[in-house]
């Protein structure tokens, strides 16, 4: 069955078309939707204007961008609108003129081809990259269940994964996601939105222990908590010490020091989560920093040391896309879930809500 997935709560537009095996519903474990397409109309240049992103110029962007990525992405997949058994949108969280768009567009063409629609958790679609396959790719879904670390430019959270629609968050932050903190300290360098990937990129030839950063949250009542804003203003008092960093080297001794203050933290509250629930089976990484090679080698790390195995999707799937949407939109729709044509973009939309 073809699965269209429809995405556009913050500043992408994108569409995709995954297959899923009709048999998958009588297998043991979950499903790996394979993915035919997965096509993004990126926004970023456009608010970069603004150093920020403009909530009414991304909706009315997704409006004229949607129609075109949709097309492209049917056409990528090889298949006609007609061979699509069911479509799955973004309805929360996010903006919600932007939200609006791609569910308002999946309703329609729901209703117009008379088949099955569902809104799903944008947090959710990102719990499950690690599912994604691509064509040729051999199928290994994690097993259930699983520590799902997802760390986006939203949101920071550490959480128990025993089914779709199954979680128990072992953790989260209290302050900024790690996302907004690498993106927050590379506003400071002077760099452009988004930061994450230019700080990880410099990070890897710099020594990390040339300036020093806090660790943060160690006591014991901060056990299941994450906190990422004090490391945001101890980059700007190290800054405001030092004055400006004074060429290539030094900038990358700054963002290394500053990205494994977030790694650090990251994989020692991810090794109190497993110690904490030992009947997890795997740790899966997603979100757009998963994209993060300090990160991803940090919890690979965690992973084997506990003598589990460690997925994480390629970068493509890991930073916002349709894929993710439409890979977990499938494994509903093939239960049996069906949202109405009433359903509503939510702004705030918590991982568990059904
Ligand atoms: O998941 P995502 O695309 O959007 C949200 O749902 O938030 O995540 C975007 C975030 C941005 O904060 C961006 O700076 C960060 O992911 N990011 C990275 C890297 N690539 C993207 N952060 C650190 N290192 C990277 N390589
Ligand atoms: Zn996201």
């Amino acid at each position: 069955m073809y699965i269209l997935g429809l995405e556009s709560s913050c500043d992408e537009t994108a569409c995709a078309v995954v297959q899923i095996d009709p048999r998958a519903a009588e297998l043991d474990g979950l499903p790996t939707p394979l993915v035919l397409s997965d096509v993004i109309a990126s926004q970023v240049d456009l608010h970069n204007r603004w150093g920020g992103i403009v909530p009414e110029i991304a909706a009315r962007r997704h409006l004229e961008n949607i129609l075109p990525t949709l097309n492209s992405a049917l056409v990528e997949a090889g298949v006609t609108l007609s061979q699509i058994g069911g479509i799955a949108v973004t309805r929360g969280p996010g903006l919600v003129g932007a939200l609006l768009v791609a569910v308002q567009v999946g309703k329609s063409i729901a209703f117009a081809q008379g088949i099955p629609f569902l809104g799903v958790n944008h947090l959710e679609g990102h719990l499950f990259s690690p599912f994604l396959r691509l064509p040729g790719q051999h199928a290994t879904p994690p097993p259930l269940p699983h520590l799902g670390v997802l760390v986006s430019g939203g949101h920071t959270a550490l959480v128990h994964v025993a089914d779709v629609g199954a979680y128990r968050v072992l953790g989260s932050t209290v302050d900024d996601a790690a996302g907004e903190a690498f993106d927050k300290v590379g506003k400071l360098l002077g760099m452009p939105y988004p930061a994450g990937p230019i700080i990880d990129r410099l990070a890897q030839a710099g020594d990390a222990r040339a300036f020093r950063f806090p660790r943060a949250m160690r006591g014991p009542r901060q056990r299941q908590a994450l906190s990422f804003s004090g490391l945001k203003t101890a980059a700007a008092t190290l800054l405001a010490k030092q004055g400006p960093l004074l060429g290539e080297a030094m900038r990358a001794d700054f963002c290394a020091g500053f990205q494994a203050a977030i790694v650090e933290q990251i994989v020692r509250k991810a090794a109190l989560a497993l110690e904490d629930a030992p009947d997890l089976r795997a740790v899966t990484l997603s979100g757009g920093v998963a994209c993060n090679t300090g990160l991803r080698a940090g919890l690979a790390e965690l992973a084997t040391s506990r003598g589990l195995p460690f997925f994480v999707a390629p970068p493509r799937f890991c930073t916002d896309n349709a894929a993710m949407i439409a890979g977990v939109g499938a494994i509903r729709l093939q239960r049996g879930e069906r949202a109405d044509l009433a359903l509503n973009a939510v702004a705030h939309l918590p991982l568990a809500t059904p």
